[in-house]
């Protein structure tokens, strides 16, 4: 029933497998870490947030390596890459930033280059990075994390609705080159989730024009595990033939 959280563990599902979950200190990618540990899988824990990494840490206390730092850092990247070792089976997209919800007339340079630079160009790094060890293993599953904002122009401001839709682009692409190399990739078009991520309003005319949508059209906030559940299906031999696909996981919003 959507709105209530399942916690069913698949036990064994991810045993003997190196997944490398960003943004894993808070929220989606947090609970996509407890999930994939549970499961029995090593997980290579990567956040900007030091104090976040630890209190993961701390809860998990199982098979967790931690990269400190900023991915949009070309030198972060090489040290996911050291921690990960010579075989890595998953990478979970999940690290991203919000907008201000300005429109495109109000779109400040500093705000699109960072929103792009997180939400697109540092996962277009990492994947570019994480494939050099898939695709001589002839196998691994990529899944980045989307929004309903990558479906629609009435979700968030301009520069994440942007980067989100390049998400998108980006997940067929890489599915369309390397599904037939043994690599899977998709992704999940969450709606509103109950995390830590910033969304101010910034823009007056922003509030006035989306305000009426995200009265009537949002479904009921859900919680990170229901996105732990759907990403970790992906990234599991659950969903063996599944590559290419921009998976709703958001209380039926793409349906209105
Ligand atoms: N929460 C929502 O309603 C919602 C809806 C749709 C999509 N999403 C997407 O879900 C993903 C996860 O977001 P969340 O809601 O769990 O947010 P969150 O803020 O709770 O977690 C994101 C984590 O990513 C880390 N991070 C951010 N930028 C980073 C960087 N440059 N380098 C390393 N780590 C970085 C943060 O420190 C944080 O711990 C994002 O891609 C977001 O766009 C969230």
């Amino acid at each position: 029933m959507i709105g209530k959280v399942a916690m069913n563990t698949n036990e064994g599902r991810f045993a003997g497998r190196t997944i490398v979950v960003t943004g894993a200190g808070s929220g989606i990618g947090r609970a996509t870490a407890h999930r994939i540990s549970a499961e029995g899988g090593r997980v290579i824990a990567v956040d900007i947030s030091e104090e976040r990494l630890q209190a993961l840490v701390a809860d998990l206390g199982a098979d967790v390596a931690c990269v400190t730092g900023d991915l949009c850092d070309d030198t972060v990247i090489i040290e996911v890459m050291a921690a990960a070792g010579d075989r890595i089976d998953g990478l979970a997209n999940v690290a991203g930033i919000m907008d201000g919800f300005e429109p495109s007339a109000e779109v400040t340079d500093a705000t699109w280059d960072r929103v792009i630079a997180v939400n697109v160009t540092a996962m277009m790094k990492l994947t570019r990075a994480v494939l050099g060890r898939m695709l001589p293993a002839g196998a691994g599953s990529i899944v980045n994390v989307g929004s309903e904002a990558g479906q629609r122009g009435s979700a968030a401001g301009t520069p994440y609705t942007t980067s989100k839709h390049a998400v998108n682009g980006f997940t067929l692409s890489t599915a369309f080159f390397y599904t037939p190399k043994g690599i899977r990739c998709n992704a999940v078009a969450p709606g509103p989730v109950a995390t830590n991520i910033e969304a101010p309003f910034h823009s007056e005319w922003a509030g006035q024009r989306l305000g009426p949508f995200f009265q009537t059209n949002i479904p009921p906030i859900a919680q990170p595990e229901q996105l732990a559940a759907a990403i970790t299906w992906l990234l599991s031999d659950d969903a063996s033939n599944v590559s290419g696909a921009i998976l709703p996981v958001d209380g039926g919003w793409a349906a209105v």
